[in-house]
């Protein structure tokens, strides 16, 4: 793979060092360009050494041009990773400047090719500018990674905007769309079963790993469907977003969506049970033993997998004790092709997890990593399901 390394000028220019390393390592060959702010926090010389090649800073620098000049590497160029993708970097690619080396190149190269990788304090990210901006990018046929959630560079500071670890820009690099144009669905994060206009039975998942899986299908060229119960989360770009309640919206809502699809990914908590009654009014306490009657929800993925015909299916197995055994069982039971098993004694919430997955083929892979590396190699297992 040709890869055009551009650089932005952020405090995780210096990130972007280990991310030429990695992508030279990886088999790539790389160029890169830096911004005159990425210069004041890495130097061409580093990006020259780590790559062997010459590196590309201005635009009216004779031998730069006859070098590598900008028309040259964008004609040269397979894909043009933006990383770090400063707030200042996006508005300008978004306007269609050309005022420096790396705009200039960039522009010369079809969005579709470029990944771009943001980082930047979460307040700045948080902004209606840099959104629009990135937006009218991804509109134009850009892919966006990130960026992760975490600290910032000031240590007060947290939220989105961290630069997205180089190991995970690899990869998206190296990745095909190998899921071009295949509709899925993919359900994540809780249900609310609601017991009066006040109150509700639910659970503490956070949706991540549901949101993390329909991320990296869009990447992968997915036609994505996602419904998802709430969550804290921020919408996700490009994919069909659905908000549903309870189990029975849930039902529902797949029910609607379900011959449209190929495949069907689980990841939402759903509730087992749901108070009998949903009182009108805010139930008042009384004296003595008070009790809550409950009835079973339907259970929506042994529903798909008991149809004649449906889309392959993906489920997760939430265990406490016994991870694989119980796993083991709820593949067979609901007539899965993929289950993915985690211990869920403290895993609700994070962003790194651990899984087993088993297949109905008898495959079995162990996996753990950030959520969205996990998508990945979750969309992995499937793809090559879908081929057989
Ligand atoms: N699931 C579902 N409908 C339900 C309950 C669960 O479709 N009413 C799905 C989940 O989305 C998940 C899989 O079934 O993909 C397994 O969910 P889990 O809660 O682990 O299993 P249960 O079948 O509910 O078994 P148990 O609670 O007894 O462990």
């Amino acid at each position: 793979m040709r890869v055009l390394l551009c650089v932005g000028g952020g405090i995780a220019a210096y990130k972007a060092c280990e991310l030429a390393r990695l992508l030279v390592k990886a088999g790539s060959q790389v160029r890169c360009a830096l911004t005159r702010a990425a210069q004041k926090f890495v130097t061409p010389l580093t990006f020259q050494a780590l790559t062997g090649q010459p590196v590309l800073t201005d635009l009216f620098a004779a031998e730069q041009e006859l070098a590598a000049g900008h028309i040259a590497l964008a004609d040269w160029a397979e894909i043009a990773v933006v990383a770090p993708a400063t707030a200042n970097l996006i508005s300008r690619l978004r306007m269609g400047r050309a005022n420096d080396a790396v705009t200039a190149a960039l522009l010369a190269i079809p969005p579709r090719r470029w990944l771009i990788a943001p980082a930047m304090n979460e307040k700045m990210w948080a902004s209606p500018a840099v959104q629009e901006n990135l937006g009218i990018l991804c509109d134009r046929g850009a892919r966006v990674i990130g960026p992760a959630v975490g600290e910032m560079a000031e240590r007060s500071h947290v939220g989105p905007g961290r630069l997205v670890e180089p190991p995970e820009i690899v990869a998206a690099v190296l990745r095909r769309r190998d899921l071009e144009g295949v509709p899925v669905l993919v359900t994540a994060g809780p249900t609310r079963e609601a017991l009066d206009p006040v109150r509700f039975l639910s659970n503490p998942s956070s949706g991540k790993m549901g949101y993390a899986l329909a991320e990296a299908a869009r990447d992968r060229g997915a036609n994505v469907t996602l419904i998802a119960g709430p969550t804290s989360l921020p919408d996700v770009r490009d994919v069909r977003l659905v908000h549903i309640e309870s189990a029975e919206d849930l039902a529902r809502a797949v029910d609607e969506h379900i011959a449209q699809v190929r495949v069907v990914v689980m990841a939402a908590a759903v509730a087992d049970q749901r108070p009998a009654r949903k009182a009108a009014q805010k139930v008042k306490k009384t004296e003595g033993k008070e009790v809550l009657e409950l009835v079973r929800t339907p259970d929506i993925l042994a529903g798909l997998g008991a149809r004649k015909v449906h889309p392959l299916l993906v489920g997760f197995a939430a265990e406490t004790q016994d991870v694989e055994q119980n796993a083991r069982d709820k593949l067979s039971r609901k007539q899965l092709d993929l289950i993915v098993a985690n211990d869920v004694k403290d895993a609700f919430g994070k962003e790194t997890n651990r899984v087993v997955v088993l297949a109905k083929d008898g495959g079995r892979a162990e996996l753990s990593g950030t959520k969205i590396a996990l998508a990945h190699a979750i969309w992995d297992m499937v793809r090559s399901r879908l081929r057989a």
